[in-house]
């Protein structure tokens, strides 16, 4: 099964994409992970990306179809793949379509997760994460149990993303809505669409994505 995320800058894509991985054992490919790795590494790439991130601009359709190619032949599971963060515009789901048929695969469903824009404004400026193994907290929804140490791996150094303030957030839903919602229109007349609501606790979205997956099977 391979799913799409498509949804606005916070909406919950990563959070609902690594629920997703854990449950139905798919390979999670997040673009923006990607490019923060290479960021991380020094690598050509992430010195190339690093200024057009943090403005919240989109990086070119060759850089990250090229990671994404790399990526989804490395990690490739039978099970399939939950992208996130990828494709954000009509080159990029050209490129994706082609790139499955090649593969003799397809995509199975593109799930759009609506949230209202000043909670996103919220869901983002509150945002921290884990240094060492990149579990995502926020302030106020999604705090550690213990403060200060992360429940997944005990580590206890937080950061915040350079493009988490309200100034490029602002542009980073700019950029959305003009490059990335066309998606929603390709997608439907594809008959690929299911828009489902991202507002309420994690789990509930949770369960609204997996009632919307075609005939999803959870792993035992
Ligand atoms: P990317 O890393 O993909 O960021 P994004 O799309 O802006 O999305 P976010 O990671 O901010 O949010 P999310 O939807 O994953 O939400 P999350 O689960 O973390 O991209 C970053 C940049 O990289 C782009 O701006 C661009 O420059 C570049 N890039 C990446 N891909 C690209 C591509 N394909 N083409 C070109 N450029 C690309 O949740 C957010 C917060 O809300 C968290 O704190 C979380 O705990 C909380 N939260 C989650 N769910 C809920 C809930 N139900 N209720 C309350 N709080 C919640």
């Amino acid at each position: 099964m391979n799913i799409i995320l498509l949804g606005p800058p916070g909406a919950g894509k990563g959070t609902q994409a690594r629920i997703l991985a854990d449950r139905f054992g798919l390979v999670h490919l997040s673009t923006g992970d990607m490019l923060r790795a290479s960021q991380a590494a020094g690598t050509a790439v992430g010195l190339e990306v690093r200024d057009i991130m943090a403005r919240g601009d989109l990086v070119t359709d060759d850089i990250v179809i090229r990671l994404i190619e790399e990526e989804f032949d490395k990690g490739a599971s039978i099970a399939g793949a939950v992208f996130d963060g990828f494709p954000r515009t009509l080159g990029q789901a050209d490129a994706l379509g082609m790139m499955l048929e090649r593969r003799g695969d397809r995509l199975d469903a593109v799930i759009e997760m609506r949230v209202d824009d000043e909670a996103l404004i919220a869901r983002v400026t509150g945002r921290f994460t884990c240094a060492s193994c990149g579990e995502v907290y926020h302030e106020r929804t999604r705090r550690p149990k213990v403060d200060g140490v992360c429940d997944k791996c005990g580590g206890t150094r937080f950061v915040r993303r350079d493009d988490d303030n309200e100034r490029a957030m602002r542009h980073r839903l700019y950029t959305y809505y003009r490059d990335t919602a066309p998606l929603i229109g390709y997608y439907y007349a594809k008959g690929l669409l299911r828009s489902i609501d991202g507002l309420g606790e994690i789990e509930e979205v949770a369960a609204r994505i997996a009632a919307a997956l075609p005939k999803a099977e959870a792993r035992p």
